[in-house]
């Protein structure tokens, strides 16, 4: 485990579960006081200061990288260089250059890569990603997905030379693969517009911003990103299919809901504002957060000789649309998302499928009006014109 810091300890605490097999051998980080406090907190046997020694213990078979943004490229191919398999945590790099350097390394040393974006494996985004593939919301037109919080918790998050950004590197990553993965992986991410703000912080990156992603079949994928957010972590997505649509909320207001006037006296939720009042706790907070499905997905494919559902072309794909969004911010208008290599489709079908009303009509929609009237409206398929019938006058 490279990180002792806020995901080393989400990581460990989920690697190391009730009962799980899988262990923390060997946990790295730059002070000693902190990596051996977590060694003892976590019940690491070895513990160092020096990264090098961690990666080339033979006892180690997976690197877990859990590093300022700056550090995951030398952390990869260190482990790369050692032959270690390696998992990353987001966003893989801090620009789609850096990310596609990272790609072609582990491809040369063929060592297993693992994507760990936890937020496509949390319990919602997993049951409604099967409800989708299945058609229970038929095909998907819209994926909004929002991040906002009252900023980081690390200095380094908010120096845009080692973070390589703001909110959008931050939080969008999360939220741009979200929406590719209700969208399809397999269809191309083609251009994007986004606006990005420093409205509140007195920082140099954005602490704000919103973008939308249009996919090749037509589909959009919507984020919304903020440092500025108050009242705790919000984690939202919604999506609206052909057929149906689905909202979930993650996190902050899952349905627990604590009034507390003393107060709860400590940790509540992450990012949580406040232990007094109205608090919102997370029940299972590592669970909820997908960390427990995302490992247990990058062990069975490791073991299974697969591919993980995440992978680093997956995190190159996130970081190439984030650049787009950082230019698209900067023009003001649309840009295309530049990959160097596409492993989707290259045809896609557009979204557009006209529902036959009978041989002459095409259906637009039927509703049924306060007076208990139905009206459906039709389009002629010969002239094009719109009309309307009325029933149960
Ligand atoms: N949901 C998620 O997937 C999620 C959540 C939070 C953070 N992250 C990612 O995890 C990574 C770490 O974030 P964090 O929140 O744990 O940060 P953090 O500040 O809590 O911890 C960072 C860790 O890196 C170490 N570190 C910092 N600077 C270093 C340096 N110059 N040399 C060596 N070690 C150094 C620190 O000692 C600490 O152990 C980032 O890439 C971040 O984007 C992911």
């Amino acid at each position: 485990m490279l990180g002792t810091g806020l995901i080393g300890t989400f990581y460990t605490m989920s690697l190391h579960g009730l009962r799980s097999r899988d262990k923390v051998v060997n946990v790295f980080s730059r002070s000693e006081e902190r990596v051996k406090k977590f060694a003892s907190d976590y019940n690491i046997a070895k513990w160092s200061t020096n990264m090098l020694e961690v990666i080339n213990d033979p006892e180690v078979d997976v690197v877990v990288v859990g590093l300022p943004n700056n550090l995951h490229k030398e952390a990869i191919f260190a482990a790369c260089d050692a032959g270690k398999a390696v998992l990353c945590t987001k966003p893989l790099a801090r620009n789609a250059d850096e990310a596609w350097e990272i790609l072609q390394k582990v491809r040369e040393t063929g060592v297993f890569h693992g994507y760990l974006e936890d937020l496509v494996y949390t319990p919602k985004h997993l049951k409604a990603h099967a409800s989708v593939e299945n058609g229970a919301i038929g095909k998907v037109l819209w994926v909004r997905s929002r991040e906002a919080h009252p900023g980081p918790h690390s200095d380094w998050f908010w120096t845009p030379d080692i973070s390589g950004g703001g909110a959008i590197l931050d939080l969008g990553c999360h939220c741009i693969e979200i929406g590719r993965s209700f969208i399809g992986k397999n269809i191309r991410p083609v251009e994007v517009v986004c606006w990005a703000d420093t409205q509140v912080k007195p920082i140099a990156a954005e602490d704000h911003a919103i973008g939308l992603v249009r996919y090749a079949n037509g589909a959009i994928g919507q984020f919304e990103v903020s440092w500025c957010f108050r009242g705790g972590m919000e984690l939202k997505d919604e999506v609206a299919g052909v057929d149906g649509s689905i909202r979930m909320d993650n996190f902050l207001r899952t349905g627990f809901e604590m009034f507390s006037a003393p107060g709860k006296k400590g940790y509540v939720a992450e990012k949580a504002e406040t232990e007094t009042g109205w608090i919102f706790p997370v029940g299972d907070e590592v669970h909820e957060l997908g960390y427990n499905d995302m490992f247990a997905d990058m062990f069975n494919a490791m073991e299974n000789d697969k591919k993980p559902l995440e992978d680093f072309y997956d995190g190159y794909v996130v970081n190439a649309v984030m650049d787009a969004c950082y230019k698209s911010a900067k023009t003001k208008k649309w840009e295309a998302v530049e990959l160097k290599e596409w492993n989707g489709l290259e045809d896609v079908e557009p979204l557009t499928a006209f529902v036959d009303y009978d041989k002459d009509h095409y259906l637009v929609k039927e509703e049924v009006l306060p007076d208990g009237r139905k009206k459906v409206i039709l389009k002629v398929k010969t002239s094009g014109e719109i009309i309307q019938k009325v029933t149960n006058v």
